[in-house]
């Protein structure tokens, strides 16, 4: 049996785009490819807004690569590859096709 997203739980990734981040770019450059990538795998999801994508000036975890936040499990990334974000949604959903 597969989990599905909870109808009232969102699904929320943090770009993180402040000044440590994003200092060369970085920051939105993961960004737009996250975004690319989650409309792909997840149209239905971010359609109904079960599934979002943001940024934020600064997560207060600052490193020296590209943080994101994945909430509510607060999970946070570093350096994160595109594929190991999707992982991290798909675990939250399963096999659910809408997810
Ligand atoms: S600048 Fe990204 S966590 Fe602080």
């Amino acid at each position: 049996m597969s989990a599905a997203f909870d109808a009232d739980v969102t699904q929320r990734f943090l770009v993180c785009v402040g000044p440590r981040c994003d200092a060369e770019g970085g920051g939105r450059a993961l960004h737009a490819t996250l975004a690319d990538a989650l409309a792909r795998r997840f149209p239905e999801a971010l359609a109904s807004c079960r599934l979002s994508l943001q940024t934020r000036d600064c997560l207060r975890v600052c490193t020296r690569e590209q943080i994101v936040r994945l909430e509510p499990s607060g999970e946070v990334f570093s350096n994160p590859c595109v594929e190991e974000l999707l992982r991290a949604v798909a675990s939250e959903c399963g096999d659910d096709p809408a997810c």
